[in-house]
């Protein structure tokens, strides 16, 4: 350990916990105590308290506690010696002296860095001269503003073998110094000159975790260069399957208090997390053009809970996917798991934005689906299964990826569910055997697979979005309500983002024009499938002849019944509250009474 008990105690009483975490959150004395707004949830109320004297902070709404340097290590996303490190420089405490190669190691480093920072700026303020027309020209093709540049830092690479090294080496820099950052290029016979790694490419910054820039990715202009996107070699401050890009930015917007996601946006590219954050997704982040490590899982769960993966939905995408589950099986744990958002076929998050706006992007979001049902669908996929050997088949697969799981309680529970699964769709319950013995095929995969839930849990989520397709003119009273509902059924979460983008999309609202849109995104199945119900629907809305008020009242009830599943949420039970409100501002008698009967109806 580099630290002694007797610094860190010096340290902890020199810097008063409050003035740590102040600087992240607005505290307000009260007593012997400070109290704030939690940065961990997204509460209206205080319930986050510091105590100087005892040195630590208490949230109440997200049960966090520890002292100053855990505080920076959660908010900041600091390792525990980087956590220290801030601390001591806010104290004005010298580091205690690691040992002497240590020390070296790291004054190299230091320079290193510098010698980074020296060369993103020369690369940026290439991109605004004359040798950078080109690389604006393409860089406002591509929908990006000056503003957004800077925010990223992004900057051009000359199409020079000099430009860079000639800079540099006249700011001061030893050529060796160049060649460890990775900048310039030793050539193996020692009669010519080493030459600029980066050229005719567009610049992008790569920092690590602590944000020391260590590393750059630069894209190619011309459209058949041999790598399109070429990165810095790994040096000794970088190394690519340990960091991710944009990772100390987005960890900070997504603990900010409005953000409320459960976790960091992974999509594949830099310009996926730049287009991403310009919609207001600033929680994104990418690995280097490889697929996710252990570690970088690690980075993504110190940040949240429930981390998104985006995939292209075409196979090349849907296989990366099932590659990440590889990888996160031995390691998930409660709060501790990933969703999957499947893209339309060959869109990445940019295209998306690009074309149908962020209200698609958040669609796509909202659909990502659970772990384990891309498990399931990656063993369903992986065989044909119509023979009873290849029914049994899938069900030691489904056990070997069971074996994967260490955490017991989450085995058991993907147990349960997967064999549910699988009793559903090819167990003595079965019924429609038929269809599913053919290839499956896009959403109705995953359909069939929740087919039993949905039977059973999943009757109020068809009831609210049955109502809507029904009743579309609720669409513009419980829009925010239904953007934040959180549905468990493949078919509700489907039909959600479909009516979403729907409503995103149009000026008048129209039966039939919903009908077409649903039809238009291939889930006409789903939308044969809830009809069926449609008069029980109905009736729960009110019947034919309610009007609009009362009818928004019932559909909010239900949600509300629905939000009550997810009671200790603090993003839920205020969306319930906001509700409850809504409801209570709509006065009538009659209504409280349609309101209690649908209750009493359900209990
Ligand atoms: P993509 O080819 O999907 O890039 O690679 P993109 O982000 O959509 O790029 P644009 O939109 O054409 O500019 C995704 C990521 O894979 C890595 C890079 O990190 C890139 O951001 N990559 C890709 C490489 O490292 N080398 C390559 O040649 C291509
Ligand atoms: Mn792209």
């Amino acid at each position: 350990m580099r630290f002694g008990e007797h610094f860190l105690d010096e340290l902890k009483q020199r810097v008063r916990p409050s003035d740590v975490i102040g600087r992240h959150v607005k505290l307000k004395r009260q007593g012997r105590e400070f109290a704030g707004l939690s940065p961990f949830t997204n509460e209206k109320s205080p319930s986050f308290f510091v105590n100087d004297e005892k040195g630590f902070y208490h949230c109440f709404s997200s049960g966090k506690h520890g002292d100053s340097i855990s505080f920076l290590m959660e908010v900041e996303g600091l390792s525990f010696p980087e956590a220290v490190e801030k601390l001591a420089g806010l104290a004005g405490m010298e580091m205690p002296k690691a040992d002497p190669e240590a020390e070296r190691r790291a004054a190299q480093n230091k320079k290193t860095v510098s010698w980074m920072e020296q060369a993103q700026i020369f690369f940026a303020k290439s991109l605004m001269r004359e040798v950078g027309t080109d690389a604006r020209d393409y860089l406002k093709q591509r929908g990006l503003t000056k503003t957004a540049a800077d925010d990223f830092g992004l900057g051009f690479a000359p199409d020079s073998f000099n430009a860079l090294r000639d800079e540099l080496v006249q700011q001061g820099a030893r050529l060796e110094m160049l060649v460890e950052a990775g900048l310039i290029i030793e050539p193996d016979d020692s009669a010519r000159e080493p030459w600029d790694r980066f050229r005719n490419r567009i610049m992008f910054p790569i920092h690590d975790s602590r944000g020391r820039l260590v590393a750059f990715g630069g894209r190619a202009m011309e459209k058949d260069a041999k790598a399109k996107y070429l990165n810095s070699p790994e040096t000794a401050l970088f190394h690519k399957g340990k960091l991710l890009y944009n990772y100390p930015n987005a960890r900070k917007a997504l603990a900010a208090p409005k953000n409320g996601a459960r976790g960091l946006i992974v999509a594949e590219g830099y310009m996926d997390v730049i287009a991403l954050s310009r919609a207001g997704f600033a929680h994104a982040v990418a690995p280097l053009g490889t697929a996710l490590t252990e570690d970088q899982l690690a980075l993504l769960w110190r940040a949240g809970p429930e981390p998104i993966l985006c995939f292209d939905g075409d196979k090349a995408g849907v296989r990366a996917a099932f590659r990440s589950i590889e990888r996160a099986l031995p390691l998930i744990k409660p709060g501790q798991s990933l969703r999957f958002a499947i893209l339309p076929e060959g869109q990445d998050p940019d295209d998306l934005i690009r074309a149908k706006g962020p209200p698609a992007m958040q669609a796509v979001l909202d659909a990502a689906i659970p772990l384990v049902d891309m498990l399931w669908r990656r063993e369903v996929e992986s065989e044909p299964l119509n023979t009873p050997e290849q029914k049994a088949g899938l069900k030691d697969r489904l056990y070997a990826a069971l074996r994967e799981i260490t955490h017991d309680g989450v085995r058991d529970q993907y147990k349960t569910n997967l064999l549910e699964k699988f009793d559903a769709n090819y167990g003595w319950t079965k019924r429609y055997s038929k269809s599913t013995d053919k290839a499956p095929r896009k959403a109705s995969a995953a359909l069939k697979a929740t087919m039993k839930e949905t039977a059973i849990e999943g009757a109020r989520e068809r009831r609210l979005i049955g109502g809507i397709i029904e009743f579309p003119e609720l669409l513009p009273k419980v829009d925010q309500a239904l953007f934040e509902l959180q549905f468990n059924t493949q078919i509700a979460q489907d039909l959600q983002s479909a009516l979403l983008i729907y409503w995103q999309q149009t000026i008048a609202v129209e039966k039939n024009a919903i009908h077409a849109h649903i039809e238009a995104q291939g889930l006409e199945k789903l939308l044969r499938e809830l009809r069926r119900d449609r008069l029980l629907t109905m009736a729960t809305l009110g019947g034919r002849d309610a009007d609009l008020d009362t009818r928004t009242a019932l559909w909010l009830s239900e949600a509300d019944a629905h939000m009550g599943k997810y009671e200790g949420d603090a993003t839920r039970n205020e969306s319930l509250s906001r509700w409850a409100e809504t409801i209570r501002d709509d006065k009538t008698d009659a209504l409280k009474r349609l309101m209690r009967a649908s209750r009493e109806d359900r209990d």
